[in-house]
């Protein structure tokens, strides 16, 4: 630990951090999309077509996450450590929806794309926890209403979560890391930029180089699970 170094880290996560966890990105060539249609199960048009077949799609990914087979990895843990050793504020945005994070010890967090281990109420809007399958017979327990529950998650054509914060925190920080995102969906695609303009350090850590890679001023190639442990240790160091 260098004395004297304290500014603020701002860190961004995609589904590459999780990958060797067990869980499936989007757009590698095994990916999500390459099996189901995103228009199908991510979008309000979709959930309004077929809101059971929406309800099923992310009830299997919840049961497979809390399978017991699904754990965080050294990627995850090297980022709890950072957030736990620096002197300085880390924030954590992420666009996983999964718990990985928190289960490695994160606390300074923000899902931007929403949460898996949550639930809905598209009547009235009240968000509860939800560990078990959601469907359409289940009532919300604030409104009552019946047939109106759906995942907590961030559908394409919808709005990110807490963007205003996100927005300021990049404002007013001297390091954003990227990690396991292709940089292929905005807002979070654009977060390198804000992060240049607030005169931040930007670096990318990822599997192959981002569609934005050329915006980065430090790119680390290699699997989440390597690169980041040995990242957040020169950090640390002051590197
Ligand atoms: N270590 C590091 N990076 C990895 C690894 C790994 N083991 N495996 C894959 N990657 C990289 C891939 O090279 C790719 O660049 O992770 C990235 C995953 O990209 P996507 O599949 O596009 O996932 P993501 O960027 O998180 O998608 C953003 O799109 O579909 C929406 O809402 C969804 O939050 C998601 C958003």
């Amino acid at each position: 630990m260098v004395p004297g170094l304290s500014f603020r880290i701002v860190i961004l996560t995609g589904a590459g951090i999780s990958k060797e966890s067990g869980l499936d990105t989007f757009r590698d060539a095994d990916g999500i999309w390459a099996k189901v249609r995103l228009e199908d199960v991510a979008t309000p048009e979709g959930y309004a077509r077929d809101p059971q077949r929406v309800l099923e799609f992310y009830n299997a990914r919840r049961r497979s996450l809390l399978s017991g087979r699904v754990e965080p990895n050294r990627g995850h843990y090297a980022l709890a450590e950072l957030e736990q050793k620096w002197p300085g504020e880390v924030v954590l945005v992420t666009q996983n929806i999964d718990d990985l994070h928190e289960r490695a010890g994160s606390n300074s967090l923000i899902h931007m794309h929403g949460e898996l281990l949550k639930g809905r109420c598209d009547a009235c809007g009240r968000v509860s926890t939800c560990r078990d399958d959601q469907t359409l017979d289940l009532s919300c327990d604030a409104c009552g209403r019946t047939g109106k529950m759906r995942p907590h998650v961030v559908w394409f054509g919808e709005i990110p979560l807490e963007m205003e914060r996100i927005y300021d925190v990049l404002a007013h920080c001297e390091l954003f890391i990227s990690i396991g995102t292709s940089g292929n969906v905005y807002p979070a695609a654009g977060f390198v930029r804000e992060a240049r303009l607030a005169g931040a350090r930007t670096v990318e850590l990822n599997l192959e180089p981002s569609q934005g890679a050329s915006l980065f001023d430090q790119q680390v190639i290699g699997p989440a699970t390597e690169i980041v442990p040995a990242f957040v240790a020169r950090v640390l160091a002051g590197g």
